[in-house]
């Protein structure tokens, strides 16, 4: 039987790409056949990931990029028409955690830097990508990562949750705009605790923010690889999904479901 690759003759972009979930994405990416791009503020980790990838027969180049920062974001959407004169995959990926803070410990500037990362890094992606995707024949896919704590309350702290349900609503606008109008189709992710080192973030728990995501059963709940979310993450990029838009799929290994 022969198997297909199928992201072959797609360009996709992958932010947050030189740590966890997004360089499972890439390198999963890079095996469907995607020609890539990655992005990441952290250059050293970044340059390991396109390394790793090239010489395992990928092609992917890579750009330093502050997701809070438009003329970065700009560059980054840009460098997928000029390397390779086209943009069919947008994954938003990279995202900060909040040290779980309840909203009357969120200072001015912790709520400005998660929502700019998190929330308006992924909408001026969005907005640039789609200019590109609007022009081609065959559209284009953009995915989301959010999280459970862009579903539930106490899943992150107050920044946190209202940058990912922001993102939702963001994801489900895109579809029901570009892909109901057009040939744009947008998802999100929803996963779970996936063993990153997002958690090397949280260095300085909120007492009470922390006390409502364990009321949520967070010490026993199940912890996923970033591979089992990569996987979501070719399905939602491939054709296998062409009848999939405005969705979010939950991937917490059955977190929520108790
Ligand atoms: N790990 C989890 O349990 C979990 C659960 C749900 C959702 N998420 C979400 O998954 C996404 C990926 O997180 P991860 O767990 O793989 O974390 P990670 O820390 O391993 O990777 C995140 C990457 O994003 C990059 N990044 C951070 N700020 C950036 C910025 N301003 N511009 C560009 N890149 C930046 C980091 O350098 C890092 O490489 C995040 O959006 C996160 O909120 C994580």
């Amino acid at each position: 039987m022969v198997m297909t690759a199928k992201l072959t003759n797609k360009v996709a972009i992958v932010t947050g790409a030189a740590s966890g979930m997004g360089k499972a994405i890439a390198e999963a990416y890079a095996r469907e056949g995607a020609r890539l791009v990655l992005a990441d503020i952290n250059a050293e980790s970044l340059a390991q990931v396109v390394d790793e990838i090239t010489q395992g027969g990928g092609t992917a180049t890579s750009i330093v990029t502050n997701m809070a920062q438009e003329a970065d974001v700009e560059a980054m959407i840009k460098q997928a028409t000029t390397t390779y004169g086209q943009l069919d995959i947008l994954v938003n990926n990279a995202g900060i955690m909040d040290n779980f803070k309840a909203v009357g410990n969120v200072t001015d500037e912790l709520w400005q830097r998660v929502l700019a990362i998190n929330l308006t890094g992924p909408f001026m992606a969005s907005r640039a990508a789609i200019r590109v995707m609007e022009d081609q024949e065959t559209g284009g896919v953009i995915i989301n990562n959010a999280s459970v704590g862009g579903l539930f309350g106490a899943r992150g702290g107050a920044a946190y949750a209202a940058s990912k349900h922001g993102l939702v609503g963001l994801t489900k606008n895109i579809a029901a705009t570009y892909g109901t109008f057009g040939n744009i189709r947008a998802n999100a992710i929803a996963p779970g605790g996936v063993a990153t080192n997002i958690g090397n973030s949280i260095t300085d728990p909120d007492p009470l923010g922390g006390q409502a995501i364990a009321a949520t059963g967070s010490q026993t709940a199940p912890m996923g690889q970033p591979e089992q979310i990569a996987n979501v993450a070719v399905f939602l990029a491939s054709d296998d999904s062409s009848f999939v838009n405005g969705d979010v799929i939950k991937a917490d290994g059955g977190w929520t479901a108790r």
